[in-house]
């Protein structure tokens, strides 16, 4: 029996997904990950540190280990390269490569791919939203980025950087992006604006309890925290009317943190969505919260390297 590995590294958590060829999950795991604060070289030996597990775990239960494919919260062009990602502090970081070599293992077929174009694919293939051909999957994590089906196809523009809604523009006075300018969406919709008044200074391992901090203030009724949720769902429905307006997706879908907060993020987002964009006016984009959880990417990515294995095109390492 074979198995795919799959594996997000993102600036707060690694997570690592294993499929057979039927695409079950054979294992799920996630943990927190300074990725925000870690060198290139630190998160790369990390990724293959978490590889060589997994990879380990399958051969011990007897299966044959096709290949390992790495989800990036970045710009990563046709040929796998990550150009930059801007919550990593990368740049030019040639990861596949990279990962080869600290594998030992010439010729193991490694494929790396931005982490929303990964996680749509995971909700088209296994999401409940499968039947739809028009599909935008947004990442809700320290960084907020787009994987966009249109017509049943994943859409990479012309050197593989579509779908970086993250950081258009949105308010010029905003607060800093990562990305070095300011007021960008995920700046004032990402995971950083969510704690931008109770934890502004988080460490990446902090985040996640500062969320749930967060949620059990929410679910208490706290004005300050209600008004912060209100926002962040506001700023990010105007985001999504942008995609309506411009591709008529079907469906967008919420991931990664935001499903946590999506009782108080999601109604501000769909009243912004309805009055913003003249698509959804007409009955036109549904917005909804991811069911895949934290692992879209990983599994995605898994997926992705099935598919590319059987259809021949994967880039040898
Ligand atoms: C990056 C995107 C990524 C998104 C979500 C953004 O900062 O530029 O490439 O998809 O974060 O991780
Ligand atoms: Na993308
Ligand atoms: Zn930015």
């Amino acid at each position: 029996p074979y198995a795919a590995i799959g594996i997000e590294v993102n600036a707060d958590h690694l997570t690592a997904v294993a499929i057979d060829l039927a695409g079950t999950e054979l294992l799920s795991w996630r943990r927190s990950f300074p990725g925000a604060t870690a060198t290139p070289g630190q998160a790369v030996a990390a990724v293959a540190a978490l590889a060589r597990r997994v990879l380990g775990r399958m051969e011990k239960e007897g299966r044959r280990v096709l290949g390992i494919a790495v989800a990036v919260p970045g710009l990563v062009d046709l040929t796998g390269s990550v150009r930059t990602a801007p919550n990593l502090g990368w740049r030019d970081v040639d990861l596949a490569g990279d990962l080869t070599r600290a594998l030992r293992h010439p010729g193991f077929p490694v494929l790396v791919d931005n982490d929303a174009n990964l996680a749509v694919l995971a909700e088209h293939r296994f999401g409940p939203h499968g039947g739809a051909g028009n599909v935008v999957f947004l990442t809700g994590g320290v960084g907020v980025g787009a994987g966009v089906i249109m017509d049943g196809r994943l859409r990479r523009g012309g050197r593989g950087f579509a779908g970086e809604i993250g950081h258009i523009p949105v308010d010029p006075g905003g607060a800093e992006c990562r990305c070095g300018r300011r007021g960008c969406l995920e700046a004032v919709a990402g995971v950083r604006a969510v704690l931008r008044d109770t934890a502004p200074d988080a460490t990446p391992a902090e985040l996640e309890p500062e969320l749930d901090e967060v949620v059990r203030l929410a679910r208490a009724g706290d004005p300050a925290t209600i008004a912060t949720l209100t926002a962040v769902g506001g700023a990010l429905g105007r985001g999504v009317a942008v995609l309506a307006n411009l591709l008529n997706p079907d469906v967008v879908i919420l991931g990664g943190h935001y499903v946590r907060l999506a009782p108080w993020v999601l109604p501000a987002a769909r009243d912004e969505l309805a009055r913003g964009s003249l698509a959804s006016e007409a009955g036109g984009t549904v917005l909804v919260e991811s069911t895949l959880g934290y692992g879209a990417a990983a599994l995605g990515a898994a997926a992705r390297l099935m598919d590319a294995i059987d259809s021949g095109h994967l880039p040898a390492q």
